[in-house]
C-alpha cells in the first residue's frame, strides 16, 4: 500500500506545483515543455544526430561571451585595441572569456559544418525537410558572416588586413560587388565608421537573424521528428518492436503496407 504523503512533503510540493499550474493555465508554456521533453524519437538514433545540439550549444556559448565582452569592448580605432589589451591582461577572467569567445567561434562554424555533414550523408535534407535544410544554409552563411565582422572588432595588424582583404573581395562579386564593398566599408576608407558598422551587424543584426533562424529551425525539428539512419528499419517504415517477432529479430524485411507509427512522408503521427 502506497504510504501517505507527510503534511511537510505535501506542502512542498503544492509550493512547486502551484506556481507552475499558474503558467501552464495561462500559457500552456509546461505542457509545450513537456512535450518538447517526451516527444518520440526514432529508437536507433545515436551520437551522429546530437551534432545540432552541440552547435547549438557552441552558439549559446558564443552569445554568452559576447554578452560579458561587450560590456568592456569599446568600438573605436583609438579604444579598440586598448579595450582589448585590458580585458585580455587587466580584467578578471577576462582572458578566459576572450579565448572562450575567440576559438568557440571556430568550434561553431566547424561544429555547423559537422552537423550538416551528418544530415545530408543521412539523407535528412530530402521531403519534408528541405525547408529546414534551406534554413540551415542560412544559418551557415550568417555564422561565417559573423565571424567575419568580428574579425576585425580587435582591430590589431591581423585584423585590419584581413578585413581588408575580405572587403575588397567582395567588392569583385558582379554588379552587386561595388554597392558591397561601399556598405562594409561605411566610408571612403576603412576607419571608425567600418568598426562601428562591424559591431553593430556583429551583435545587434547577425546575432538576432540567427536566434529567429534557430527557433524556427528547431520548431521545424520537433515538428517533422529527427531522421533515422539510412540502414534503420524504422528509415523504412518499420518500428522495431514490429520486426523482431516477424523476423527473429534481423532488421531489413519490411511487410507490405505497414509503416509502423510512420505516415507515408516518414513524418510522426
Ligand atoms: C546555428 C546552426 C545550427 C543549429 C544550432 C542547428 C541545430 C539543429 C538541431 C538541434 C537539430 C536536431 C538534432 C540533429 O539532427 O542534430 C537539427 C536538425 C537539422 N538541421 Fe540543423 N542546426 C544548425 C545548422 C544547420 C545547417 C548549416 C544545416 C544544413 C545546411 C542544417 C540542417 C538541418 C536539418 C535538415 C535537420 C533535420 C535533420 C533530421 O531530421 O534528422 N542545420 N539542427
Amino acid at each position: 500500500m502506497p504510504r501517505a504523503k507527510s503534511a511537510r512533503r505535501q506542502q512542498i510540493e503544492r509550493a512547486v506545483l502551484y506556481p507552475l499550474d499558474w503558467l501552464e493555465e495561462r500559457s500552456g508554456l509546461i505542457g509545450g515543455v513537456k512535450y518538447f521533453i517526451f516527444r518520440k524519437v526514432p529508437q536507433d538514433i545515436g551520437w551522429p544526430q546530437t551534432l545540432g545540439s552541440a552547435t547549438l550549444t557552441a552558439f549559446i556559448v558564443q552569445a554568452v561571451t559576447g554578452a560579458i565582452l561587450a560590456m568592456y569592448y569599446k568600438p573605436h580605432p583609438e579604444t579598440a585595441y586598448e579595450s582589448i589589451r585590458y580585458i585580455t591582461n587587466d580584467l578578471t577572467l577576462g582572458w578566459l572569456v576572450r579565448g572562450m569567445h575567440r576559438w568557440g567561434a571556430s568550434v561553431f562554424i566547424i561544429l555547423m559544418f559537422f552537423h550538416m555533414a551528418r544530415v545530408f550523408l543521412y539523407g535528412a535534407y530530402k521531403y519534408p525537410r528541405e525547408l529546414n535544410w534551406i534554413i540551415g544554409v542560412l544559418l551557415l552563411a550568417l555564422g561565417m558572416f559573423e565571424g567575419f565582422t568580428g574579425y576585425l572588432l580587435p582591430w590589431d595588424q591581423t585584423s585590419y588586413w584581413a578585413s581588408v582583404v575580405g572587403i575588397n573581395i567582395n567588392g569583385t562579386a558582379p554588379f552587386l560587388g561595388p554597392f558591397l564593398a561601399q556598405f562594409l566599408q561605411g566610408g571612403a576608407e576603412i576607419g571608425a565608421d567600418t568598426i562601428s558598422r562591424f559591431y553593430a551587424l556583429h551583435m545587434l543584426l547577425l546575432p538576432g537573424a540567427l536566434f529567429a533562424l534557430i527557433g524556427l529551425h528547431l520548431y521545424l525539428v520537433i515538428r517533422l521528428g529527427v531522421t533515422s539512419p539510412p540502414w534503420s528499419p524504422e528509415a523504412a517504415g518499420r518500428d522495431r518492436a514490429e520486426v523482431a517477432p516477424t523476423t527473429n529479430g534481423r532488421a531489413g524485411l519490411v511487410r507490405p503496407g505497414s509503416r509502423g507509427g510512420l505516415t507515408r512522408t516518414g513524418v510522426r503521427k
